[in-house]
């Protein structure tokens, strides 16, 4: 099939709700894609940060073989070894919690606000019921989700929105503190925004957090669907801030590139979750799980951490230089593979001459260019990637 034949086939029967780019994809490895056409590009934004051990990680895809040979899928009214096993690697590797599994950042939100509901109400006459969320944050698509997310243009159309959001401006405590009251059951906040434009939480701000959740007896949840699994540098991104929240919720790049959501919570939380109070059908089937720990003990063994660090810094320091040479450049900030080049007008041309030169890169919150490279980039593959963004840089007016 023509990339053509595949674009009019969407045209006819697939909903039009997503604003593609004209490249059908066929192959990936690591860092590069290949497109219908047999063109290759260079992936510094794979898959929105799925696939954050880049494509098609041969750990992962030997493990997903095997597992696809011997079970699928079976009922949460069962065990399954590969669920029990993923599940302790998340706990060994955070706060020691117990962990839900779902399908998508959505969903593992939507439980962690229903489990600090849970977690939180002490009887018919006392029940919290009220979140705080934050300015340019991001929680998924569903109608909990756009109702946590404080931007107007995810709420247009879908009003009335869930009751119970209130939403205060990142890093501002004392705009949180005027939010709280008896009714408030939980903050939910990113350690970094992502599609807010790489905003780097202070650590005063989330350990003030930490505190006002105490003191009032609230959960606090981190939205790590796109901090987590090593994105940052560190397995989770909270293990920056001197803080740890009491839920934590993962997606993206849990599967080394399958579908799965995650809830991990600290073992008095998460008892609340009883039976028959939550619960999701494909959520820790073998096959992600079997995914998700190929994609982990992959981290381990490849020393991907250190390796996201050292590229990270990297990266950094030739998107400062470009800062410098640019005047259009606002601000580089960013932790580890986890970058934003924020411009002082909208990056959508950028992104897109990157494209037409065989780079694949975001720009989100209108005027920020944000790259989510592979865990497993090369220093080389970088600069390459590199080098094309500051020629499209510079064709800039
Ligand atoms: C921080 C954060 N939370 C939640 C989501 C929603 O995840 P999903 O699209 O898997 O529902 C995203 C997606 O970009 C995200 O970045």
């Amino acid at each position: 099939m023509t990339s053509a034949e595949t674009i009019a086939l969407y045209g006819q029967y697939v909903i039009g709700n997503y604003t593609r780019l004209p490249v059908v994809f066929v192959r990936g490895e690591g860092s590069y894609l290949w497109d219908a056409d047999g063109r290759r590009y260079i992936d510094l934004f794979p898959g929105w940060g799925v696939d954050g051990l880049g494509h098609c990680h041969p750990r992962v895809v030997a493990a997903i073989r095997e597992q696809a040979g011997k079970l699928l899928h079976v009922a949460n009214n069962y065990y399954m070894q590969p669920q029990a096993r993923f599940a302790q690697i998340l706990s060994e590797r955070s706060f020691g919690g117990k962990c839900f599994f779902c399908n998508s950042g959505a969903e593992a939100n939507e439980g962690a606000m229903k489990l600090a509901r849970l977690a939180t109400r002490a009887g018919e006459g006392n029940v919290r019921w009220k979140f705080i969320t934050f300015h340019n944050s991001f929680h998924g698509r569903t109608l909990a989700a756009i109702s946590a997310t404080a931007q107007a243009q995810y709420h247009k159309g879908f009003e009335p929105m869930v009751p119970g959001f209130l939403y205060a401006p990142f890093n501002d405590l004392k705009a949180v503190e005027a939010l709280v009251d008896k009714e408030t059951c939980a903050i939910l906040v990113e350690p970094i925004q992502g599609e807010g434009g790489i905003n780097l939480a202070q650590p005063e701000f989330l350990q003030g957090l930490r505190k006002i959740c105490e003191r009032e007896g609230m959960i606090l949840i981190f939205d790590e669907v796109q901090t987590g699994c090593g994105r940052t540098g560190k397995w989770f991104g909270y293990q920056h801030f001197g803080v740890t929240p009491d839920i934590m919720t993962l997606s993206k790049a849990l599967g080394g590139g399958l579908a799965i959501g995650a809830i991990v919570a600290q073992a008095k939380v998460a008892e609340k979750l009883a039976p028959g109070t939550h619960a999701s059908t494909f959520g820790g089937n073998p096959l992600a799980c079997a995914a998700g720990i190929a994609a982990f003990e992959a981290i381990e063994e490849e020393d991907l951490l250190k390796n996201t660090v050292a590229v990270g810094r990297q990266a950094l320091a030739r998107l400062n230089a470009m800062k410098a040479k640019f005047p259009f450049v606002r601000e580089v900030r960013g932790k580890g593979l986890m970058i934003g080049m924020e411009l002082n007008r909208p990056g959508k041309g950028v992104a897109a001459r990157c494209l037409a030169e065989g780079l694949l890169i975001n720009c989100t919150h209108e005027a920020v260019i944000r790259l989510l490279p592979a865990m497993t980039i090369s220093r080389e593959i970088m600069d390459e990637g590199l080098d094309i963004l500051e020629n499209c840089l510079a064709g800039e007016k």
